[in-house]
């Protein structure tokens, strides 16, 4: 095997998808427990940004920025190099979290068993969908009376179009938790409450007739298991690999995350059959992780989190070969080389600088305006990489600036926050100076406010504009898409890749106008896929 080929085989690099308050933060810790990562529980901070006033959110912003390493926390784990990229908590930030996906080669699920299947989780298996993104599903808080686990499946199944294959099942619920028992290994793991406890070891049994269960958890709950076993066993096939690797199919395990209970044996089964580093699609070709030269793309930018520093930060994943320091890259979009003098990994919850990095791996670059989300470095090939879209604004805004003495300013920093993807900024073909904001979520506008004011000391103020939807539009037909955008040059914007976007006020409107306009193409995501 080449050097390439082991490393690209140790890594595993995934993201947690839920729906605030299910378990996410809790469950990063203890994955970071074992991994050695940290020591002691409550060292990651949780991203309780839903509940968040916009000065809460801008603080616990900025304290992430102090430690920014905590967007990505690398850790080593039964001999693999695990790569866990965290995603805003707020869903008004949830298009970082798409992007953030599209970094990752699977994703774990969380699903709180008292909830039940939640919007954001929705959501975001969408995203996972869209890729064909390999799942792994954690159902959390069985310390709790949740809602029955068959009914769970059954609603994990009808609401997130992805089949069900149950590694663990529960024995009992809430106050008569008493555990787990492995379907695959067919081994009983006992619960017991509390946080400080190392996770129960396995422990084997004959079978599920075997006495030694009823011993352990009553002869009621034995009975009752060896139920759910037979029926578990009637309904669900056995997990299959390959459905799994191609996002049909998702494990299930379940167990307490608070009490440190079921996310070793997740974590366990996620380093036997999670995907090593998976090929990325680039709009001309198919680009391979085990390719030896390199190539990467930006999914995120993050600036000035640190005031003291006024640092930027490139968070660049790598999709082929090997990454060197201070070597000479292509930067495909700018047309220009590139050289990284101090790129950084980010293990444990520190920031160190790095001579080498691998597929699978993400990595900081130290970026001074050359980077936009979606930019690819390589060798020197021409490759764009797909699967980093802005989705459509659901909220518009005018913007204009509050302080003429500040022009500069207030451009540049508007600028910056849009290539970051704090916000989407759309220009009129018909008032070129004039700007539109597209925002998922009413904070983005607070947090652009603040920034502005903060980072950049500049002011602006918004106005309502009468536009509740967007769609990309394009045409194979050219002068079709340019006799369109003469005749609707008001509901015409322009995004910063120079793509038309209709903006109309109402469903009903753009239908009429998709139904008038069989040449067109419309979309909701930049993209246009
Ligand atoms: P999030 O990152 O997905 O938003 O969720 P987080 O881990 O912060 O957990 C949300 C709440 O659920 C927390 O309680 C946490 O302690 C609790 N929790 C997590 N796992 C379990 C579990 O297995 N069982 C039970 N019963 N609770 C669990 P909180 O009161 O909101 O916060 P805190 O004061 O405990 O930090």
């Amino acid at each position: 095997m080449t050097e390439l080929s082991q490393e690209i085989h140790k890594r595993l690099t995934f993201a947690i998808i839920s729906h605030p308050d299910a378990g996410k933060t809790t469950i990063t810790e203890k994955l970071l427990l074992f991994g050695g990562a940290i020591h002691i529980a409550g060292a990651v901070k949780s991203g309780k940004s839903a509940r968040a006033a916009v000065s809460d959110f801008m603080k616990m912003e900025q304290e992430r920025g102090i430690s920014i390493s905590t967007s990505v926390m690398g850790f080593e784990y039964r001999g693999r190099k695990i790569n866990l990229l965290d995603t805003p908590g707020h869903a008004d930030f949830s298009e970082d979290t798409y992007r953030g996906l599209s970094a990752v080669d699977s994703a774990l699920m969380v699903v709180d068993s008292v909830k039940g299947v939640e919007e954001r989780t929705r959501q975001l298996c969408v995203v996972c969908r869209m890729r064909a993104t390999p799942i792994a599903t954690f159902v959390n808080k069985l310390d709790r009376e949740g809602k029955d686990p068959m009914e769970l499946l059954d609603e994990i199944e009808r609401e997130l179009a992805v089949e069900v294959r149950p590694v663990t099942w529960p024995i009992g619920q809430g106050k008569l938790f008493k555990g787990v028992y492995n379907l695959v290994e067919k081994s009983l793991y006992l619960f017991a409450a509390g946080q400080d406890h190392l996770p129960t070891d396995a422990i084997p049994v004959n079978g599920i007739d075997d006495p030694l269960l009823d011993e352990k958890v009553g002869s009621s709950l034995a009975q009752k298991l060896r139920e759910d076993v037979e029926m578990v066993s009637g309904v669900y096939p056995a997990f299959d690999k390959d459905e799994y690797m191609a996002g049909r199919a998702t494990p299930v395990f379940f167990g307490s995350a608070l009490n440190n209970f079921g996310v070793r044996e997740l974590l366990d089964n996620m380093v036997d059959i999670a995907p090593y580093p998976t090929p990325k699609q680039a709009e001309e070709r198919m680009v391979l992780p085990e390719e030896a030269k390199f190539t990467g793309f930006v999914f995120k930018i993050h600036a000035n989190m640190n005031p003291k520093h006024r640092d930027r930060i490139a968070f660049l994943r790598i999709v082929s070969g090997k990454f060197e320091r201070n070597t000479l890259y292509y930067h495909v979009r700018a047309g220009k080389t590139f050289r990284a003098a101090n790129p950084t990994a980010f293990m444990s919850q520190d920031r160190e600088i790095i001579d080498e990095a691998w597929p699978g791996d993400i990595i900081g670059l130290h970026d001074t305006g050359t980077f936009k989300i979606g930019d690819t470095l390589t060798e020197g090939e021409g490759v764009n990489f797909k699967g980093i879209p802005s989705f459509a604004p659901q909220i518009f805004r005018s913007i204009m600036n509050a302080d003429p003495l500040k022009e500069k300013q207030y451009h540049k920093g508007l600028d910056q926050l849009a290539e970051e993807g704090v916000v989407q900024i759309f220009s009129k073909i018909h008032q070129p100076n004039a700007r539109v904001l597209g925002v998922v979520g009413q904070l983005q506008l607070e947090v652009l406010q603040n920034r502005l004011e903060t980072e950049y000391n500049a002011s602006c103020k918004y106005e309502p504009i009468d536009v509740s939807i967007a769609h990309w539009v394009t045409s194979d037909d050219e002068k079709a898409l340019k006799n369109f955008v003469e005749a609707n040059i008001r509901r015409i914007l322009v995004d910063i890749r120079g793509n038309y976007v209709l903006v109309s006020d109402s469903e009903w409107a753009f239908n009429r106008i998709h139904q008038n306009n069989p040449e067109l193409r419309f979309y909701t995501t930049s993209e246009m896929v």
